[in-house]
């Protein structure tokens, strides 16, 4: 990974990288667009989960008995900011089956780009869970600034955001108004349009998730 700040990893892996440039096409079909996010989502967890805390459990080989290592996903939560962010879910959770499932429902008002709740829940036991927010686009940073504002009012332990591709724009945004938030992406692209869709980006990824272009 390279790191423009070090709460900042942008994970340049090659099979991330290969893997996004075949997602950006826009002649890659819904089919593949899914698979590739969810392929993509399971190689990014692998570097978010890096640090997770391990536990020392005794078990037995079939040679002998020994001292192994594991992870208790069930202190992790998932946060999906609907409805882009389920699609990378099914990777994450592939990963860590473990993890508990949240979800925050977030729609951009089309005239002020800012972010507007309709639905919010979030497993129980906030303050025991570290927790992972994902979206697969950070454009203006309003949707995901909103979701960790509302996420961290129930306490938890600590709070990631993951996306696939990010922009200056939303970076920025999301490191001033949450310095403490650790950021993974695949890419930092070039800008934002007036719009609010990221140059050159892949396109609207709830639309290309669902196949509702
Ligand atoms: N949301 C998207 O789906 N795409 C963008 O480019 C920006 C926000």
């Amino acid at each position: 990974m390279s790191q423009p700040d070090s709460m900042v990893h942008v994970i340049d892996h090659p099979l991330v990288q290969h893997k996004l440039t075949l997602m950006r096409q826009k002649s890659a079909s819904t089919t593949s667009f899914r698979t590739l996010l969810n392929e993509l989502a399971m190689l990014m967890a692998y570097e978010v989960t890096r640090d997770m805390p391990l536990q020392d459990i005794e078990i037995e080989t079939p040679l002998e008995k020994m001292t192994g290592r594991v992870i208790d996903g069930k202190k992790l939560a998932l946060a999906s900011i609907l409805r882009a962010g389920t699609g990378l879910l099914d990777g994450f959770l592939a990963v860590v089956p473990g993890a508990r499932v949240g979800h925050i429902g977030l729609y951009r008002d089309p005239a002020t780009l800012q972010a507007v709740e309709y639905y919010f829940k979030m497993p129980k036991d906030m303050p025991e869970r570290d927790v992972v927010v994902v979206d697969p686009m950070l454009a203006t940073g309003h949707s995901a600034i909103a979701a960790i504002t509302r996420i961290k009012a129930t306490q938890p332990r600590s709070i990631k955001f993951v996306c696939l591709v990010s922009c200056p724009e939303g970076v920025k945004a999301l490191r001033e108004a949450h310095p403490d938030v650790e950021l993974f992406t695949a890419a930092i692209d070039r800008q934002l349009n007036d719009h609010g869709y990221i140059l050159p980006g892949l396109g609207d990824a709830g639309d290309r998730i669902f196949g509702t272009q």
